[in-house]
């Protein structure tokens, strides 16, 4: 999603739009940005987060964009809000970037809709490893992803409207492809269910080894009810860092009805599709499933492998 997408500004808008999520980083921004820090923002879009970075008192802030239109919108915004002797712009990829200091605070939004899109996850672990002080701080410092069995009853319904003899012809080719991912934007109007949720992975400063590409897991679900499924539901839960009361400053991309959120957020979240339209699961069967996941492939959405099993 991120350099074909994000680097719009239509899509830099729109995280705009998202208060949730922007006044969370400002929140993290300015709890643990102290004056005369030295700053990295990897993805600066906009340059939003390195223009609260200098305004909470950093001396200086790289602000690392690939995508061009975007840099040159980022230096407009940062020229007219007078920021300019603080932020300095690196147009490229974070991939190579290469300062001769060290950072105090790295900082990026580069959740996506499921972690480890476009690589950008990998990298910013990257700048971690080799730019961060020892005492540095990385906002945000864990991110975790999580699976979960699920039934969309948008889909459900499509399925059922392309089964039929629609306008009086066969349309079942129209039906899903089931070999495929999809995205699905599961917010207020969309009804959907999660049976259970399970971790697949956390990311954090200490636990990254750049030699380690690809995440492989296996996680098992119990069925507590019959359930009807038609899709593994990937979801992620970050924490920021603390707020200026000690408090935890977590985002997550929750599908909006099952959170508290008042309004939605703006991300959309991984739909793993199953091989059938749908799966019935009894009561006390199991669903065994294995996922492995890319954190360098330039293409997550194609790259990501799966298969589940469903037994007694
Ligand atoms: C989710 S947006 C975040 C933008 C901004 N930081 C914000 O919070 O509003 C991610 C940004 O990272 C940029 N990006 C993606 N991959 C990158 C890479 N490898 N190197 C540098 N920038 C990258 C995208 O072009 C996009 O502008």
């Amino acid at each position: 999603m991120f350099e074909g997408q994000y680097g719009e500004i239509l899509c830099q808008r729109s995280m705009l739009l998202d208060t949730w999520r922007t006044n969370s980083f400002k929140n993290a921004i300015f709890a643990n940005v102290k004056k005369g820090d030295l700053v990295i923002d990897f993805g600066a879009g906009s340059g939003i987060l390195s223009m609260f970075a200098a305004q909470a008192g950093a001396k200086k802030v790289y602000a690392i964009e690939v995508d061009t239109d975007t840099a040159t919108v980022l230096k407009k915004n940062v020229m007219k809000n007078k920021l300019q002797h603080i932020i300095e712009i690196y147009n490229g990829d974070g991939e190579g970037f290469n300062i001769n200091e060290k950072a105090d605070v790295i900082v990026s939004e580069d959740m996506g809709d499921c972690l480890i899109e476009n690589k950008m996850n990998y990298i910013f672990l990257k700048l971690v490893k080799q730019f961060l002080t020892d005492n540095g701080i990385i906002i945000p410092s864990r991110q975790t992803l999580y699976a979960s069995p699920a039934f969309l009853n948008d889909m459900h319904e499509e399925n059922i409207f392309f089964n039929k003899n629609v306008y009086d012809l066969d349309l079942s080719e129209m039906i899903e492809n089931n070999s495929k991912i999809r995205t699905v934007y599961c917010c207020d109007n969309r009804e959907v269910k999660l049976y259970d949720t399970k971790e697949l992975f956390t990311l954090e400063k200490n636990n990254f080894d750049p030699n380690e590409s690809v995440i492989s897991k296996e996680i098992k679900f119990h069925a507590n009810e019959d359930m009807l499924i038609n899709g593994m539901l990937l979801t992620w839960d970050c924490l920021l860092g603390k707020d200026s009361n000690g408090n935890d400053i977590h985002l997550h991309n929750f599908p909006t009805r099952l959170s508290s959120l008042s309004k939605s957020h703006s991300w959309f979240q991984y739909l793993l599709l199953l091989n059938k339209i749908e799966e019935k699961v009894r009561k006390n069967q199991h669903v065994s499933f294995h996922i492995e996941i890319p954190l360098i492939s330039k293409s997550t959405y194609d790259d990501i492998k799966y298969c589940y099993n469903i037994y007694s």
